[in-house]
C-alpha cells in the first residue's frame, strides 16, 4: 500500500498522472483497437511495470485523462508516441539511473545499467554511431512483457538469453556487416557449458551475459573478456599466471582462449597433450623445452589414467566375489580426486608439478592396489580351502559308499 502511494505521488509529481488503479483512457481506448495497438496493453498487464504502477504514458507521455485519442495523444502533454533507439534508452535510463528514485521501489534496486550500457559496443553503435541495429534496452528485455531479471520467464534469464542474443546474433548476414562472425550462437550450442546449461541444468554455467556482462563490456571482477574463465575457473587460472606463459598478455595472445577457444569449448582430452595433435604445437616447435614438456605431461596423466582403469577393475573384482571392499573404494575415490587436480596441474605448463600432484594420486592407488590384491589372494585361499574340504568330503562319501555295499554283500 505504502508502495503504491508513493507511486502515484511519483507519477503525479513527474508525469501529471491521474490516479493509480482506474483504467487510464489508453488502456480502454488501445483494449479495443487491434493487432499491435492492442498488444501492448495485453503484454504491459503482466508485467513488472504493470505491477509497479509504471504506466503507458510514464512511457509514451501524452494526456492519459481524456478519451479523446488527439487530445490523448497531446505533444504539449510530452506524447512521443513510438520511440526511436535513442529515445529508448534515453527513456528507460530515466528511470533506471535515477538511484533515489529507483531504491523507494527496491532497497536493492541497481542503477548502473544505463551507465554500464554505454560503454558496450551496444551503447556506441546506437548512441554514438546512431547505426540503430545494435541492441537497445527493449531488444533484451521486450517493451511490454518486461518481467523481474530472474523470472524464469523473463527474456533474460539464463536459459533464454542465448535466444534473446540470437535474435541478431544468429542473423549472420547482419552481423557480417560488422566484422562479426555470426556464428557464436551455433557454436556456444556445441560446447561444454551448454551442456552444463541445458542438459545439467546447471546455472552455474555461463551463458553469453555471463562472459559479456549483462550491460557492459565484460562483468565485474574481469578485466577484459579474455580473462572472464578465470572468474570461475579460479585454480586454472592461478596457475597460469604462476606458469611460463604469464607473459602471454604481453605479446598479444589471448589466454585460455589459445587452447580452449571461447564460444565451442569442448571437453578437453590427452590428445590435447599427444605429439601427433597437441595443442602446444600451435606455437612450440618439435626439440623445444615445450615439446618435452607437453610429451611427459601426456605420459604422466595417460599413465595415472590407465592405473586408475586398472586398479578400480581389481576392486570391482574382489567386491564381486563378496569382499568388503570399502575402504578400498574411499581411497580410490581421493586418487581420483588427485587425477582431476593433476589435469587441472597442466596450466602451470610444467612436468615437475603435474608428476608432483600425480604422486599423491599414484600413493593412493598403491594403497588400494595392496587392498585388492590382499583380498583377491584372501578369496583364492578360501576357495582352495573349500576345495580341499569338499575333496576330501567326497573321498569320505565313496569309501562310505564302497563300505555300505561291501557290508550289504
Ligand atoms: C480514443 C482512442 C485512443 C486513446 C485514448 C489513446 N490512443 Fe494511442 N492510438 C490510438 C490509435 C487509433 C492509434 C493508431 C493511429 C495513430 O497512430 O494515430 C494509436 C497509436 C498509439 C501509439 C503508436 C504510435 C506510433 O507512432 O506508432 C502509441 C505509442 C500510443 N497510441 C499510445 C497511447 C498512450 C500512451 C495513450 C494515453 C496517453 C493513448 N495512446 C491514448 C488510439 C488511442
Ligand atoms: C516501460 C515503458 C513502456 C510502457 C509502460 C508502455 N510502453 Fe508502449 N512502447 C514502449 C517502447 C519502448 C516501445 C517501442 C518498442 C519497439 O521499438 O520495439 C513501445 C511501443 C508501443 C506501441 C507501438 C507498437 C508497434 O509495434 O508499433 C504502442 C501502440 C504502445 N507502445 C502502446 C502502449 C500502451 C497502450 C501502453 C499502456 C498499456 C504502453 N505502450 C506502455 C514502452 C512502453
Ligand atoms: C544485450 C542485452 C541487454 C541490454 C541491451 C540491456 N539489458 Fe538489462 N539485462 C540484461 C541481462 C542479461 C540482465 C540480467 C539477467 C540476470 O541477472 O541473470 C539484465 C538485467 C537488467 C535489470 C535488472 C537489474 C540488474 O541490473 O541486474 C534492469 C533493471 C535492466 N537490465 C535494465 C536495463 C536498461 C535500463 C537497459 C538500457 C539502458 C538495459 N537493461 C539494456 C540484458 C540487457
Ligand atoms: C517511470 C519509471 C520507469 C520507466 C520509464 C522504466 N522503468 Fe523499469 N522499472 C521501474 C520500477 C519502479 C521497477 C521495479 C523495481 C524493481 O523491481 O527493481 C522496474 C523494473 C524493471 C525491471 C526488472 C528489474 C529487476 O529487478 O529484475 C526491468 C528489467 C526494467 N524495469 C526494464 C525497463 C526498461 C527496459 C525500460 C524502458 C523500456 C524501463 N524499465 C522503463 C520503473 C521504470
Ligand atoms: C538488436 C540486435 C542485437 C541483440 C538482441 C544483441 N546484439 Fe550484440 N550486437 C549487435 C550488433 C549490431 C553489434 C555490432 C555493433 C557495432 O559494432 O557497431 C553487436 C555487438 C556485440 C558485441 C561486440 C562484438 C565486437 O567485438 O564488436 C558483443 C560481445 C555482443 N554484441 C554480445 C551480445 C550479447 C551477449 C547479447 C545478448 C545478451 C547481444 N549481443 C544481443 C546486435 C545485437
Ligand atoms: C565462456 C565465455 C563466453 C560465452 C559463454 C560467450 N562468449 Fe562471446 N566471446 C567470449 C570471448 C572470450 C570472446 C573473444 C574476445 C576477444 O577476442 O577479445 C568472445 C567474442 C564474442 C563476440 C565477438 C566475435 C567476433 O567475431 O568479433 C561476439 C559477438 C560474442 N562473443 C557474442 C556472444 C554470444 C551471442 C554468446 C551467447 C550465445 C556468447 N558470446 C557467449 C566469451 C564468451
Ligand atoms: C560463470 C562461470 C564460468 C565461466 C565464466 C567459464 N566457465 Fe567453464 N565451466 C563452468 C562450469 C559450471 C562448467 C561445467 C562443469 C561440468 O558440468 O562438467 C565448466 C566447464 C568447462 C570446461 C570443461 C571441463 C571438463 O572437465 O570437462 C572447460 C574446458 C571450460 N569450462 C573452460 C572455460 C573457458 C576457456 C572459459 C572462458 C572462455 C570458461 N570456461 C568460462 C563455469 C564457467
Ligand atoms: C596452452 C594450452 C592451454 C591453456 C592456455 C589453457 N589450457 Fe586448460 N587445458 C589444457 C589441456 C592440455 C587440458 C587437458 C589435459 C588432459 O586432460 O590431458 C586442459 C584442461 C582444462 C580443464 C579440464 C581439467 C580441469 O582443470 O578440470 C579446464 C576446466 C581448463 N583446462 C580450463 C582452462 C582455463 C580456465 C584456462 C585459462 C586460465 C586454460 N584452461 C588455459 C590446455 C590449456
Ligand atoms: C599461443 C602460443 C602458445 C601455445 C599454444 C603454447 N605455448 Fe608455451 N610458450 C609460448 C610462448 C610465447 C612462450 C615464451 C614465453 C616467454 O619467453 O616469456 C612459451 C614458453 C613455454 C615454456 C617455457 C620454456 C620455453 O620454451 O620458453 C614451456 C615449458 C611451455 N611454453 C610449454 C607449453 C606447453 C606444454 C604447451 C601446450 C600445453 C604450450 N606451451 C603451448 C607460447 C605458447
Amino acid at each position: 500500500m505504502k508502495m503504491k502511494i508513493i507511486l502515484t505521488l511519483f507519477a503525479i509529481v513527474s508525469f501529471g498522472l491521474g490516479v493509480h488503479g482506474e483504467p487510464t483512457s489508453c488502456e480502454t481506448c488501445h483494449t479495443r483497437l487491434k493487432g499491435q495497438l492492442s498488444q501492448p496493453v495485453a503484454q504491459w498487464k503482466t508485467s513488472i511495470h504493470h505491477q509497479m504502477g509504471v504506466n503507458c504514458a510514464n512511457c509514451h507521455g501524452g494526456n492519459p485523462a481524456v478519451k479523446n485519442m488527439k487530445a490523448a495523444h497531446s505533444r504539449k502533454k510530452g506524447w512521443i508516441g513510438k520511440p526511436g533507439p535513442i529515445q529508448i534508452v534515453k527513456l528507460c535510463g530515466t528511470c533506471h539511473a535515477d538511484e533515489p528514485f529507483m531504491k523507494k521501489y527496491n532497497p536493492n534496486a541497481r542503477t548502473d545499467q544505463l551507465k554500464n550500457y554505454l560503454t558496450s559496443n551496444h551503447g556506441i553503435n546506437i548512441m554514438k554511431k546512431k547505426d540503430g541495429r545494435a541492441a537497445t534496452c527493449v531488444s533484451c528485455h521486450g517493451a511490454h512483457d518486461i518481467l523481474k531479471a530472474l523470472s524464469p520467464r523473463s527474456h533474460v534469464y539464463p536459459a533464454k538469453v542465448v535466444d534473446t542474443c540470437g535474435k541478431c546474433h544468429g542473423n549472420k548476414k547482419l552481423m557480417m556487416e560488422f566484422g562479426i562472425s555470426g556464428n557464436e550462437v551455433a557454436d556456444y550450442k556445441t560446447s561444454v557449458h551448454a551442456n552444463a546449461l541445458y542438459k545439467k541444468h546447471d546455472l552455474s554455467a555461463p551463458t553469453c551475459n555471463d562472459c559479456h556482462g549483462n550491460h557492459g563490456a565484460v562483468p565485474p571482477g574481469a578485466s577484459s573478456v579474455e580473462k572472464v574463465c578465470g572468474t570461475c575457473h579460479v585454480m586454472n587460472q592461478k596457475l597460469f599466471d604462476e606458469s611460463s606463459h604469464k607473459t602471454w598478455d604481453e605479446m598479444g595472445f589471448k589466454g585460455c582462449m589459445e587452447c580452449h577457444g571461447n564460444h565451442a569449448i569442448q571437453p578437453p582430452t590427452d590428445t590435447m597433450l599427444s605429439t601427433d595433435k597437441g595443442i602446444c604445437l600451435n606455437c612450440h616447435e618439435p626439440g623445444e623445452p615445450a615439446f618435452k614438456t607437453m610429451k611427459a605431461m601426456h605420459k604422466a596423466l595417460t599413465g595415472l589414467k590407465a592405473r586408475l582403469g586398472k586398479t578400480r577393475e581389481m576392486v570391482d573384482r574382489a567386491a564381486e566375489k563378496g569382499m568388503l571392499m570399502d575402504d578400498a573404494m574411499l581411497t580410490l575415490q581421493d586418487a581420483k580426486t588427485s587425477y582431476i587436480q593433476s589435469r587441472t596441474a597442466v596450466h602451470r605448463f610444467n612436468t615437475g608439478y603435474v608428476e608432483h600432484v600425480a604422486k599423491t594420486a599414484l600413493l593412493d592407488l598403491d594403497k588400494v592396489n595392496r587392498m585388492a590384491k590382499n583380498s583377491l589372494e584372501e578369496v583364492a585361499k578360501r576357495r582352495s580351502l573349500f576345495y580341499g574340504f569338499g575333496g576330501l568330503l567326497l573321498i569320505l562319501l565313496i569309501l562310505l559308499g564302497l563300505k555300505i555295499r561291501s557290508m550289504e554283500k
